[in-house]
């Protein structure tokens, strides 16, 4: 539909009429201390709307999605074997100089945001806000993990050695090493393409590491042309190679090849289950798995919460992005005394919310990835139907601009809450714009840690709000919840890199969180080096 939109020229003055409702309003601007002194951060950069407007358009209608190639699944042991060869050599370039080659990408991306930008659009049908925040968590990963893997990979003097005299505790030199451990398989999610992949694929590079990435099925242009750019950049075309295919062959194929050294995935919790038995199935080393997962995120909201703000962070927590982030708000707990008027208002604004196009700048709600995931979650909505009291459905679609093809687009799901009477029936994360909604303050719900209990109970560990105004309360309840982030009186998704480290835990998750200072170290091997003075 996009292409027959920009076949038709239908639209992108139409499109662009409407105020440029870009990310700009809840971006953060990085601490300029993580880039170094006189960088640009990328979440601070100034676009000005007018600035973006006219890169955007030009691009929207000259880039398209590239036609990127089945990979063979036959030929793997080649692509495993040039990748064993390129390892060699970038991980024995020094760690300033593999980081100077990503700090090159992210300037590279950043200039040409408004190509991602379209890509993102175009492909994954994101809209153009969440486009923009995208390519900017995209360039921050990159320049993240270079400063993360010059500060991490040093070596590092023990006990034994002070101030260069070397008869401390054993009497020698000893000193702690970070190396790379060898040709990683980078395995990333549709519903960040440019992000997740961007992620994963520095980090691994960052620290001396060689990748095989397999992108989603779904979006392989875009990471397509991402590996174009870091290429470009200065990563040799060995050290990253570009496999797409399915996940149940090319994916299954590069998790059980010999030599793999590590595995990171982020998608669904089964996927990452069949490649953690998978691994343990190999004969030979034991190979590591960085798994970032779903979640039943849920917001517990108490009497003392302001109305007015819980409904602007569930409607941006539960449906933007329609719902297709992991981190996105499944279930809101909310206490009875105010529940009426909360769900009134969410009512109510979310019918204000723009469900349609996402190429329409005036989209909140754009439809979600493919018909597989329209059909899933239609599943859950006729089953939530049944079992529970309808709340939202059938928010209008937005109406037709003057040569709009708003109707045309497919897959559209537009939010809808359930209301639930307690947890019994919650078991699967719906991945997209499907709230439910619990009210607590009596009976087995009588206390909020009752609540907290509960969504504990779920087995997942990812993203957890709280809603209330009683500090000493929201600092116990999250004590009490076994969740990756807490997000306080506020949304619940957007973590910004470096400064939210992102990832859970139980079914949600292996850690270490992505964006945090811990994250690049399982990508390395420790090595003590000591030394007979
Ligand atoms: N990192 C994203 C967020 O915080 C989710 O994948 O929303």
């Amino acid at each position: 539909f996009v292409h027959q939109l920009a076949d038709e020229s239908v639209g992108m003055d139409t499109l662009l009429e409407s105020p440029l409702r870009l990310a700009l309003d809840n971006t953060i601007s990085l601490p300029a201390e993580l880039y170094g002194p006189g960088r640009k951060n990328s979440r601070g950069v100034d676009l000005a709307v007018e600035s973006m407007r006219a890169p955007l358009r030009t691009a929207f209608l000259s880039v398209e999605v590239p036609y990127v190639p089945l990979f063979d699944v036959e030929s793997h042991s080649n692509a495993l074997a040039i990748s064993a060869a390129s390892y060699q050599k970038w991980s024995r370039l020094p760690v300033a100089g593999r980081a100077a080659v990503l700090r090159r990408a992210a300037d590279a991306l950043e200039h040409q945001l408004p190509k991602f930008c379209t890509l993102l659009v175009k492909e994954a049908f994101k809209t153009w806000d969440d486009a923009v925040s995208e390519v900017r968590e995209a360039v921050d990963f990159l320049r993240y993990y270079a400063n993360e893997a010059e500060r991490i990979m040093v070596p590092q003097a023990l006990p034994g050695q002070s101030n260069g005299v070397t008869h401390g505790v054993t009497g020698e030199s000893n000193e702690l090493r970070l190396t790379a451990r060898g040709v990683w398989v980078c395995i990333s999610p549709w519903n960040f393409p440019l992000a997740i992949f961007m992620g994963q694929v520095a980090a691994a590079l960052a620290t001396g590491n060689a990748v095989l990435a397999k992108p989603a099925e779904q979006t392989p242009g875009v990471a397509w042309e991402a590996v174009k750019l870091l290429h470009a950049a200065g990563i040799p075309e060995g050290a990253l190679q570009l496999l797409h295919g399915p996940g149940e062959t090319v994916g299954a194929a590069l998790v059980a090849a010999p030599g793999v050294a590590g595995v990171v995935f982020t998608g669904s919790t089964r996927v990452a289950k069949t490649i953690q038995r998978a691994l343990a199935a190999k004969d030979g080393p034991i190979v590591p798995l960085i798994a970032e997962t779903g979640g039943i995120n849920a917001m517990l909201v108490d009497s003392s919460a302001l109305p007015e703000q819980v409904v602007d962070v569930v409607l941006q927590s539960a449906f933007r992005s329609a719902g297709q982030r992991c981190s996105a708000l499944r279930l809101l707990c909310v206490h009875e005394s105010i529940a009426d008027r909360v769900i009134e208002m969410v009512q109510g604004a979310a019918h204000e919310l723009v469900c349609g196009d996402p190429a329409d700048l005036s989209t909140d709600v754009g439809p979600v990835i493919d018909r597989e995931a329209f059909e899933t979650i239609q599943k859950h909505l006729k089953r939530l139907g049944f079992e529970s009291k309808v709340l939202l459905a059938a928010v209008p679609l937005a109406p037709p601009a003057i040569n709009s093809v708003a109707f045309k687009v497919p897959n559209l799901v537009r939010p809808a809450a359930f209301e639930i009477s307690d947890l019994a029936g919650v078991q699967d994360e719906i991945f997209g714009p499907v709230l439910q909604i619990m009210r607590w303050g009596s009976g087995e719900f009588r206390a909020p840690e009752s609540v907290i209990a509960a969504i504990n109970g779920l087995g997942y560990g990812l993203t957890l709000g709280l809603q209330t105004r009683i500090d000493s309360r929201a600092q116990a309840l999250a004590a009490r919840a076994h969740v990756g982030n807490i997000y306080i009186n506020r949304n619940m998704i957007g973590a910004v890199v470096g400064v939210q480290p992102f990832g859970g835990e139980g079914l949600s998750g292996t850690g270490p969180k992505a964006g945090g200072p811990y994250y690049l170290y399982r990508f390395c091997a420790e090595q003590t080096v000591t030394v007979n003075t």
